[in-house]
């Protein structure tokens, strides 16, 4: 375990943003975070853990012990009814993880190739991409509550998922937020895999390569590919990939809205209400390329706010917030942030 006071922060979170932490803990195991939780001065203040950070907002000086989890390890368990299991650690990088399940032969997380961020991070944010969700593949996870030190294990179900939301990401009640450290997450993938196809861009490349049944690896080698043509990388220009979520609206709504915006991007959901694409939304209120101060909105992908340089992140919100009031005011539409605003 080692404790930093005063921590640099700009390089533990991907929009690049400059701020500190009272205290950093990095933690290699869960002996490591038992051990920390006997600081007196970390058991009694208030905690964050952090992941890989590309989903998080820093407003100012972080007053909170956080914790940086840095567990590694993946192996695969055995197989359980139809799906083979495996594990691996909160601190793993998301996308190591996807690539080594391939090189194991075992494919299933392929369309969420690329997507920044930790193992650990994937079930609190419940990360999606190209028709899949993390939701969809986990099995169970391993953690420890910060408040009351005692390891836990939910399974998938007990995560409470959402669109881009679980239980972790909630505060009071039966909320995780800011309480929940997780240590190890296990991943059931089918042994009798079907590619996941549909999504337009994947259609496209089908189209265009004329590969009518691609394997996982070309599965995982397009989506790569695709949200490298799309989405920044953080290394080069600071973002915390989608900045809002998708909307979703009451056919009623959707209905009204197509009236008056006949172009406007929806997705017909299985419960009857509609999602409407928010980079469509916020291109059409002539965002896409904008800058605010040092904060702007990306010129490929209108969704997904970018760092030109020593942004803080009230010039992040403030830039948020303009594009909300717009959305409202020409669709009558509140877009809700994705990331943490800390
Ligand atoms: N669009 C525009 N202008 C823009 C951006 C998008 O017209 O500036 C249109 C596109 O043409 C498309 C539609 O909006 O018809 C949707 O765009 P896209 O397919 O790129 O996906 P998205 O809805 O913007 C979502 C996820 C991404 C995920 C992609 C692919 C959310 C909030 N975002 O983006 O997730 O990678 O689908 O599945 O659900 C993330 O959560 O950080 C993230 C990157």
């Amino acid at each position: 375990m080692f404790i930093e006071r005063h921590a640099p922060l700009h390089t533990h979170n991907t929009f690049g943003i400059a701020a500190r932490a009272a205290r950093l803990v990095r933690v290699a195991s869960e002996g490591d975070v038992f051990a920390a939780l006997q600081e007196r001065d970390i058991r009694y203040t208030p905690k964050f853990v952090l992941g890989g950070g590309s989903n998080l907002v820093l407003t100012g000086d972080v007053l909170h012990t956080v914790f940086k989890v840095e567990i590694g390890g993946m192996r695969v368990l055995g197989q359980e009814g139809d799906a083979t299991l495996v594990e691996a650690g909160a601190g793993v990088r998301w996308h190591d993880f996807v690539h080594w399940t391939l090189q194991q032969c075992l494919p299933g997380l392929e369309n969420m190739a690329l997507i920044p961020g930790t193992v650990g991070a994937a079930p609190v944010q419940n990360i999606g991409a190209y028709g899949m969700e993390a939701a969809e593949r986990i099995h169970s996870l391993d953690g420890i509550d910060l408040k009351d030190g005692r390891r836990f294990t939910l399974t998938a179900a007990q995560c409470a998922f959402g669109y881009r939301d679980s239980i972790f990401k909630r505060s009071g009640g039966m909320g995780l937020a800011g309480r929940a450290l997780i240590t190890r997450v296990r991943f059931a993938l089918p042994r009798r895999w079907q590619p996941r196809l549909g999504y337009l861009d994947l259609e496209k490349r089908m189209e265009a390569t004329g590969c009518r049944s691609p394997g996982a690896r070309q599965i995982f080698d397009w989506v790569v590919d695709i949200r490298r043509a799309k989405l920044p990388d953080p290394a080069q220009l600071g973002n915390a990939g989608s900045f809002f979520k998708n909307p979703s609206v009451t056919p009623e709504q959707c209905r009204d809205i197509i009236g008056r915006e006949p172009q406007v991007v929806h997705y017909p959901m299985p419960d009857g209400s509609y999602k409407l694409a928010a980079g469509w939304l916020i291109d059409a209120c002539g965002w896409r390329g904008k800058r605010m101060g040092r904060a702007g909105v990306y010129e490929r992908q209108a969704l997904v706010l970018v760092n030109h340089g020593g942004a803080s992140g009230g010039e992040v919100m403030t830039l948020a917030k303009a594009i909300q009031t717009s959305v409202y005011e020409r669709f009558g539409i509140r877009l809700e942030p994705e990331p943490v605003v800390l």
